[in-house]
């Protein structure tokens, strides 16, 4: 069982990182191998709209053909069992480089013959992790709901279940003494990041080691 975990955050040690890594020890602990890759470490571009994978004759080897530093991760991705993705929320959706990977893997998988809308012939277990710096609360009004459903409908095109996880209120700063950001309240902030933080945490072990015992 291989578990293919890619963070989408420019960050490597941070809110997404730190869930991720207890996905991988959740899945670890269910006898699973993983492999992070950093997608900021790359050098890619999103969906050209060539259309290579839609063409009538094609050889299709379920991967999208541009030929950028994606390409060895969306080869692995082929012969993974489960890909777990994170990714923070920045002005309201995925950052632009989960965004663009996500054109690359999906689009390229994506029928526009068959019904089930799918030309993948694998079946890959997905989860997805959301950090993010606004309240639970007020993400019923936010218009994220819309996002997290979209994402996990074009995950399920890979033949697997998909479940999300969301880590809400994030502590943003290392110190917030040193950036004007009179907008949070640091006492606030703390208090989540040690008491909601952990508990997502676990959530995130549980998922890793849920989706490698499917
Ligand atoms: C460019 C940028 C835009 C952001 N936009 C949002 C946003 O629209 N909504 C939100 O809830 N948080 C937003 N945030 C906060 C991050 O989503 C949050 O701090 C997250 O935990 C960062 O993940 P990381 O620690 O893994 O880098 C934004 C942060 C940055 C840097």
């Amino acid at each position: 069982m291989e578990m293919l975990v890619i963070n989408g955050s420019p960050r490597k040690d941070r809110n997404t990182a730190a869930l991720l890594k207890y996905a991988m020890d959740g899945a670890a602990a269910a006898g699973a191998v993983s492999n992070l890759i950093h997608l900021y470490e790359l050098d890619f571009k999103g969906c050209c709209s060539c259309f290579a994978c839609k063409k009538k004759g094609r050889k299709f080897s379920g991967c999208c053909v541009m030929n950028d530093s994606l390409r060895d991760v969306l080869e692995k991705i082929q012969v993974c069992d489960v890909l777990l993705l994170g990714s923070p929320i920045y002005l309201g959706n995925i950052t632009g480089l989960m965004k663009s990977f996500l054109e690359r893997l999906i689009f390229a998988n994506l029928s526009y013959d068959s019904k089930d809308r799918s030309q993948f012939t694998g079946c890959i277990q997905t989860g997805f992790i959301y950090t993010m710096g606004i309240p639970h609360d007020f993400i019923n009004d936010s218009g994220y709901q819309y996002i997290f459903d979209t994402n996990k409908r074009y995950l399920e095109l890979l033949n697997g279940k998909s479940e999300y996880l969301i880590s809400a209120d994030n502590y943003q700063f290392d110190d917030y003494s040193k950036y004007d950001a009179s907008n949070f309240d640091v006492v606030h902030k703390s208090l989540i990041r040690e008491t909601q933080f952990p508990l997502d945490c676990q959530k995130a072990y549980e998922m890793g080691e849920r989706l490698c015992s499917l």
